[in-house]
């Protein structure tokens, strides 16, 4: 059973706020919460097109499709940032009432423990959001890369202050055996990183350093900018662009592409005239971005940390 526990329904669903017949578009399918109730509002006339990278998603509702009918969810296993090729190949010339993205994992992959995603397994060690995909992608960042490179990737995608550390212990644990699994890698981080810091109740320790092999691997920040940038042009004039990101890394890139959009000129302040050209393609809903209500904090504790944004297409 994939289960999902759907973060922030309720705003989302307000942000979209779908009709009869609308079109939409739900990049990240995950367990189908935002799908089925985007479905159910926009009824067998409607479009609730959903991509996922993890094929287990897919399954999931295709299986819900056949127990409930539901023909106007179509899934397509695809990365979101191929979401223009699949639209026109899909639905040519089709424009979108909104388009909603709901970034990371799921909770059903986080707590499967043959995948590479919780520290508890002894699962190899693959990150990939597609469990079919064996390039040895995160064996290969943890086993290859140079020691600067270990340290750029836990810095700038982990935001983990003992990368230096961190990054020693896997290069000399490496001239042992090649770290494969899950376990080894946390052990590896364990002898790395200080007391106080294993004894942290509120974050695991390895936390900041999967988070950065998983981003890595699934090239997940690039991932979010081709998204953003291609879902203003399948989106119609007043179609809503809704993301839910949970670090800081995703949610600034969502806050400066909305910023910039929203912005008719873009030359530098000294210059007494425009030569950009550039001009707002977005209006921004949500100044400052809308967190989870205290309830849904109490029910669902992987709502802490969801920041959702919201802008509207000129
Ligand atoms: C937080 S979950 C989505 C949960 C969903 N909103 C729900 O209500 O069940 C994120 C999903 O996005 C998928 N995903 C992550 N990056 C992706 C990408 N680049 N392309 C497509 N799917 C992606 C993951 O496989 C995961 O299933």
């Amino acid at each position: 059973m994939y289960t999902h526990i759907p973060v922030m329904l309720t705003e989302v669903l307000a942000a979209l706020a779908p009709r009869q017949a609308q079109k939409y578009i739900d990049c990240t399918l995950g367990g189908g919460g935002y799908s089925l109730a985007l479905a159910a509002a926009v009824g067998v006339e409607g479009l609730v097109l959903a991509t996922d990278l993890d094929p287990a998603a897919i399954a999931n509702m295709e299986q819900i499709k056949l127990e409930r009918g539901l023909p106007q969810i179509k899934t397509v296993h695809s990365n979101f940032k191929n979401i223009k090729a699949v639209v026109s190949e899909l639905y040519p010339d089709l424009l979108f009432d909104g388009i909603v993205m709901d970034l990371g994992l799921s909770s059903a992959q986080l707590s499967d423990l043959e995948r590479g995603f919780s520290f508890n397994g002894q699962a190899g060690l693959n990150m990939a959001f597609d469990a079919s995909d064996e390039s040895g992608q995160t064996e290969a960042i943890v086993n290859d890369y140079t020691e600067p490179e270990l340290i750029r990737v836990l810095r700038d995608y982990g935001e983990e202050n003992y990368a230096g550390r961190i990054a020693k212990a896997i290069i000399e644990r490496r001239r042992e055996s090649r770290i494969t699994t899950v376990a080894e890698l946390v052990e590896t981080i364990a002898t790395a990183v200080p007391a106080i810091y294993k004894n942290d109740r509120r974050l695991h320790f390895a936390t900041r350093t999967f988070q950065a092999l998983r981003i890595e691997t699934n090239g997940e920040l690039e991932n979010l900018r081709v998204v953003l940038a291609d879902a203003l042009e399948i989106l119609k004039p007043g179609g809503r662009l809704v993301a839910v990101s949970f670090h800081s890394l995703e949610d600034r890139i969502v806050k400066q592409f909305m910023v910039l959009e929203s912005k008719d000129c873009l030359c530098p302040p000294k210059l007494p005239t425009c030569v950009c050209g550039h001009r707002a393609r977005l209006k921004i809903i949500t100044k400052r971005p809308q967190t989870a209500s205290d309830e849904e904090l109490n029910n669902n504790p992987r709502s802490r940390s969801a920041k959702l944004r919201v802008a509207q297409k000129l």
